[in-house]
Parts: structure tokens; sequence; C-alpha cells
């Protein structure tokens, strides 16, 4: 019996340590290298957060403690379709746009407002990996380039009304329940809604899993 509970105890430790483990940095949204390598994404840095978050001088309007750069005023040519039945704004709001500043392809992945060392804003490391362009942007070979052509992927910009599609999940008013905890503040369709960039556990940086499309019929009823 003592070796059982030994054992529940070891594994548990080990369990934890696992789950403490799963971060940002076990990802490939860790930019970071110390030294080049063929995969290294900028070498010559040692920071993981920085790359979108600072603790000083951050850009607020766009995101979290904001470090990347973001440029509100890039065009993109939204999803459209004759079967839409909510209100789609021209361009995409915040929850969409602090990711297009990486995956679009238009702005450097190390362009940082406040660059750790000098501090200010410019470019943090040096650009080496396979999918990126000379200056540091993703290339559009990369299997992660989105572009600023937004027609062929799901719709984004998109203000959430479930009475205006009988197909959709009611929206609840509570910011805890589905579907409205995956709208991006509170209101509309963005890349945070089905992507959480901190933990790759369910592949591509899925919220959660879409296995039997779960995640699809958190908003959608058919
Ligand atoms: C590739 C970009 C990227 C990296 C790297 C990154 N984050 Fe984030 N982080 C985001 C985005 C985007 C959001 C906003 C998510 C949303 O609104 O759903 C966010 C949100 C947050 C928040 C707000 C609370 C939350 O979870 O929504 C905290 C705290 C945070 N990040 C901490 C960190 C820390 C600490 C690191 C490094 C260990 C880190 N992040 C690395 C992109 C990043
Ligand atoms: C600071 C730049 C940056 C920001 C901000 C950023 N990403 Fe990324 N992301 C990248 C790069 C670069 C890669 C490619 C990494 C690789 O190929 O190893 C990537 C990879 C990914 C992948 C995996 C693609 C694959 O090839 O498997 C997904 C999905 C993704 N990002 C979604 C997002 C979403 C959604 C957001 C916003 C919530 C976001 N990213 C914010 C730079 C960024
Ligand atoms: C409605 C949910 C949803 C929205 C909104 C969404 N994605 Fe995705 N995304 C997914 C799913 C699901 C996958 C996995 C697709 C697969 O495995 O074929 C994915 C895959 C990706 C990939 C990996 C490459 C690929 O094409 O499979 C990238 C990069 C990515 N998304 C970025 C973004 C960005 C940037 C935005 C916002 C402009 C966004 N996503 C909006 C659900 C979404
Ligand atoms: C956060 C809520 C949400 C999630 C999750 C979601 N969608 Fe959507 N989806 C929407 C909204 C809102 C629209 C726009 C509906 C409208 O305007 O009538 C839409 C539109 C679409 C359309 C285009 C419909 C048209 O009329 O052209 C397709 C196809 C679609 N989604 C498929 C998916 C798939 C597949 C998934 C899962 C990978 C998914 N959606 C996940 C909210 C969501």
């Amino acid at each position: 019996m003592r070796t059982l509970v030994c054992c529940l105890i070891a594994s548990l430790i080990l369990t934890i340590g696992v789950i403490a483990k799963a971060g940002v940095e076990q990802t490939k949204h860790n930019f970071s290298s110390s030294a080049y390598s063929p995969n290294a994404f900028f070498w010559g840095t040692n920071r993981v957060c920085v790359f979108c978050h600072t603790v000083h001088n951050a850009d607020q309007g766009s995101g979290p403690l904001w470090n990347h750069e973001v440029d509100a005023g890039q065009p993109y040519t939204m999803y459209d379709s004759p079967t839409m039945d909510m209100n789609q704004s021209p361009t995409p709001h915040m929850g969409s746009l602090i990711c297009l500043s990486c995956h679009d392809g238009t702005i450097a992945v190390n362009s940082l407002n406040n660059v750790p060392g000098p501090g200010g804003a410019g470019t943090y490391g040096t650009p080496g990996g396979a999918g990126l362009d000379g200056v540091g942007r993703l290339s559009s070979s990369s299997h992660a380039y989105v572009g600023t052509d937004l027609s062929d992927d799901h719709p984004v910009g998109i203000t959430y009304d479930s009475t205006q599609d009988t197909n959709f999940q009611p929206k609840t008013g509570n910011g805890q329940s589905y579907p409205d905890k995956l709208l991006s503040d509170g209101l509309y369709v963005e890349c945070t809604s089905c992507h959480n960039p901190h933990d790759d556990t369910y592949s591509d940086f899925l919220i959660e899993s879409n296995a039997s499309s779960a995640l699809c019929l958190r908003c959608h009823i058919q």
C-alpha cells in the first residue's frame, strides 16, 4: 500500500513537472537562439516573451503589454460570400492585427517597440530561420504565412450576432461560457477566437481540441 501511495505521489509530481514546463518556450513561437543554426529564427537572442510583450513602454492600444510592431493602417482583402449574415468590419480588429503583424509577412518578426538592451524601437537579433526572408519577415513559402489576402481564410472582423443567423449558437452574455468566451473583446470573431499563441497542446496553437470539429461547433450549429 505504501509503495502504491509513493508511486502515485511520484507520478503526480512528474505530471505537475510536465504541465509546468509546457509553455510558449516549447512552441514554434519561441524565436530565440543564442547561436546561428539553419533552424534558428533570430540568433544572438535569449528572450522568449519579448518578441510579443515588454514590461515597459508597451503599445497598450494593440495588445497586452504589446511589444511587436503593428501597422494598424495595413489594408487587407477580407473574406466575402453571399451567405454571410453578420456585420463584418472593413479591417480586422486587434485580436487579429496582433497576429497578422507577423503572419501577413509585411513586418519583420523581430521588429519591436522596445528592444532588450538598448531599448527603444528597432530589431532584436539576426534573422537565420528558413521560414524568413533576408530582413526577418515571414516568407511566402512558410507554412505559417497568411499574407494580406484573407479572402481564402475563415472570416475575421465579424461582430458575432446569432440573431442574424439561426445556424449559430446563441450568445449567453456571459464571458465565461461558449460561444462568448471565444469572442475578442466579447464581441468579435478574430484569430484569437480559435488560437492560443502560448500553447501548442492541440497543435497549430488551437485554443482547444478540434476533434469531431468540436471547436467549430462552439459557434456553428451545423
Ligand atoms: C508570438 C507572440 C507571443 C509570445 C512569444 C508570448 N505571447 Fe503572451 N500573448 C500573446 C498574445 C497575442 C496575447 C493576447 C491573447 C488574447 O487576447 O487572446 C497574449 C497574452 C498574454 C497575457 C495576458 C493574459 C492571457 O493569457 O491572455 C500574458 C500574461 C502573457 N501573454 C504572457 C506571456 C509570457 C510570460 C510570455 C513568455 C513566456 C509570452 N506571453 C509570450 C502573444 C505572445
Ligand atoms: C512576433 C511574431 C508573431 C506573432 C505576434 C504571432 N506569430 Fe504565429 N508564428 C510566427 C512565426 C515566425 C511562426 C513560424 C515558426 C516556425 O515555422 O517554426 C509562427 C507559427 C504559428 C503557427 C504554426 C504554423 C505552423 O507552421 O505549424 C500558428 C498556427 C500561428 N503562428 C498562429 C498565430 C496566431 C493566431 C497569432 C496571434 C494570436 C500569432 N501566431 C502571433 C510569428 C508570430
Ligand atoms: C474559426 C477558427 C479560426 C480562426 C478565426 C483562425 N484560425 Fe488559424 N487555424 C484554425 C484551424 C482549425 C487550423 C488548423 C488547420 C488544419 O489543421 O488544417 C488553423 C491553422 C492556422 C495556421 C497554420 C497553417 C495552416 O494554414 O494550416 C496558421 C498560421 C493560422 N491558422 C493563423 C491564423 C491567423 C493569423 C488568423 C487570423 C487572421 C487565424 N488563423 C484565424 C482555425 C482558425
Ligand atoms: C468563435 C466562433 C466561431 C468558430 C469557433 C468557428 N466559426 Fe466559422 N464562422 C463564424 C462566424 C460568426 C461566421 C460568419 C457568419 C455570417 O456572417 O453569417 C463564420 C463563417 C464561417 C464560414 C463561411 C460561411 C459563409 O456564409 O460563407 C464557414 C465555412 C465556417 N465559418 C466554417 C468554420 C469551421 C470549419 C470552423 C472550425 C474549424 C469554424 N467555422 C469555427 C464563427 C465561428
